[in-house]
């Protein structure tokens, strides 16, 4: 694992946000799953002034938004592909045709599940995820006992997701969402961790430094060959790596 701890949240955005223009120059047409979240913002917003300084092009790039509320669609309020959307897509200059989102509005949202993971396959398989942390440490909505061979699917968001997620709108979201899965997550080439905030501080700990079990999805991500993590001071106060580099 490849950990990098930044001073503040900025400085974690332009860290993750210098990362994924390496990424991208190297491979301009990568498959590239993104997160929602208040995490990931400034870095998108530092990577859409790249794309419109010319310095990168997600051009040739496809996209994978990996979950989605059951029963919602890309134009209600509450749509996470709505969000990356307005953080992402448009700040960048990538299209709709360039993304594969998970359809919450769909009549049989199981299928469509079936569907997006076939889409992934097609494309050959991920070469980067970008993912932020839940404080019960869900990835995605991989909640808390999500199987590490599980694929995308409908699950019942936690009492805690629904309660964080409420603050994004003021506004109740959907008890069920639809989530890419820990097999297709832990199948990607690379995979980006960002992390800011003292909330996120012990579940951060537990992943990179409790033992890795289904319990903690994000655990999970141990295990995985090619593993960045960007966080903030924050979110990294309670890793004894963090002590380590200190001394
Ligand atoms: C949400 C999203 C996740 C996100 C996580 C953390 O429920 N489904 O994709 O990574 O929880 O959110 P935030 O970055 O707002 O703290």
């Amino acid at each position: 694992m490849n950990l990098v701890i930044a001073d503040d949240y900025d400085g974690m955005s332009l860290a993750a946000a210098d990362w994924i223009s390496s990424f991208v120059r190297l491979k301009p047409d990568a498959t590239i799953a993104l997160t929602t979240g208040n995490t990931p913002i400034g870095c998108y917003r530092e990577l859409s002034r790249k794309v419109s300084h010319g310095e990168i092009s997600f051009r040739n790039a496809s996209f994978i938004c990996t979950e989605e509320y059951l029963g919602v669609s890309p134009s209600d309020k509450v749509s996470l592909y709505g969000w990356l959307k307005r953080s992402f897509m448009s700040p960048c200059s990538v299209h709709d045709q360039q993304v594969c989102r998970m359809e919450g509005e769909s009549a049989e949202p199981q299928q469509a599940c079936e569907q997006f993971s076939r889409h992934i396959h097609r494309l050959g398989g991920l070469d980067l995820v970008i993912e932020g942390i839940g404080r019960n440490g869900h990835i995605g909505f991989n909640e808390p006992g999500s199987f590490v061979s599980s694929r995308a699917r409908i699950v019942e968001l936690a009492a805690i997701t629904q309660q964080s997620n409420f603050h994004y709108w003021n506004e109740e979201v959907p008890r069920y969402g639809l989530t890419i899965g820990m097999a297709e997550l832990l199948e990607s080439r690379h995979i980006l961790l960002l992390a800011s905030g003292e909330d996120k501080a012990i579940a951060l700990q537990l992943a990179l430094e409790g033992i890795s079990t289904e319990a903690v999805p994000a655990s999970l991500l141990q295990n995985h060959s090619n593993l960045t993590v960007i966080v903030d001071q924050a979110a990294a106060s309670r890793l004894r790596a963090r002590e380590r580099d200190e001394r």
